[in-house]
């Protein structure tokens, strides 16, 4: 699914604000600088790459080829070395106990929620902490973010975002006794043509066929234009972290 949309999700989508990764050491007692991190649908590697610039060992696991050759294009060679594994996260191709860290960074959604978690514990230390983070808009904070949100849900079937009234957040937290979490929110100032190459990556997007994908952001297009016509947008997003230990 992912693969079809890997050009555009590796150019539209956001990274993770600094703090995210300040929260993640607070809250799982884990330093990043030096551990071993598994980062499981890993797709073009935007957590990859924010986690070995902060020293991380990264071990990338994903099913889809078309983005770990993205991922691995983008990685480079340096210390430390990213290494890429294709798999699936609800069966880990990895060892007991190899692991500082797992994290999920917009993906544990696509995995079974028991399985995967007990795979994660498998391949953790003792000490070891499982990560969830979601990147998302923050609809309710711009009258123009709800707006655009309402019109992708009444003209694309499968679409899944705060406009829908039964959405929340993954419910990774039900898989632990002992969970935090925690709202970062944070401010993505970014071009129509970035944003809407965002949108495109979205797996929604990926289900309709490309003459109305390429239709529906025609529209799009012409309403962000019409509304914001130097054509920049400062959307307000807001990440949700789950650490669990
Ligand atoms: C929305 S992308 C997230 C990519 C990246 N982690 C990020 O932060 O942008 C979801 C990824 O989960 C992967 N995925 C789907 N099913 C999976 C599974 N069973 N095991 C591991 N990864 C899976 C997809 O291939 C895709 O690359």
């Amino acid at each position: 699914m992912f693969d079809r949309v890997a050009d555009a999700y590796d150019a539209g989508r956001p990274s993770y604000p600094d703090e995210m990764y300040r929260a993640v050491i607070e809250l799982s007692g884990v330093d990043l600088d030096g551990a071993t991190t598994v980062d499981i649908g890993a797709g073009t590697g935007i957590l990859t790459r924010a986690l070995r610039a902060r020293g991380s060992h990264v071990i990338a696991v994903d099913p889809g080829a078309g983005m770990l050759t993205r991922l691995m294009s983008r990685s480079g060679s340096g210390t430390p070395a990213v290494a890429a594994v294709q798999g699936d996260g609800n069966a880990l191709p990895l060892g007991d106990g190899v692991a500082d860290l797992v994290t999920y960074a917009q993906s544990w959604h696509w995995l079974d929620p028991v399985v995967s978690i007990s795979e994660a514990r498998r391949v953790l230390r003792r000490r070891g902490a499982i990560v969830g983070c979601w990147n998302l808009n923050h609809a309710a904070q711009a009258d123009w973010l709800a707006a655009y949100e309402a019109r992708l849900a009444a003209e694309v079937p499968a679409y899944w975002g705060p406009a829908v009234e039964q959405w929340s957040v993954p419910p990774i937290a039900s898989a632990f006794e002992v969970i935090e979490e925690r709202w970062i929110p944070w401010t993505r100032l970014i071009g129509i043509e970035d944003f809407l190459l965002d949108l495109r990556s979205h797996s929604y997007m990926a289900a309709l066929s490309p003459e109305a994908a390429d239709a529906l952001v025609e529209r799009r297009r012409a309403e962000l234009r019409e509304e914001f016509p130097e054509g920049v947008l400062s959307v307000p997003m807001r990440v949700y972290l789950a650490v669990g230990r």
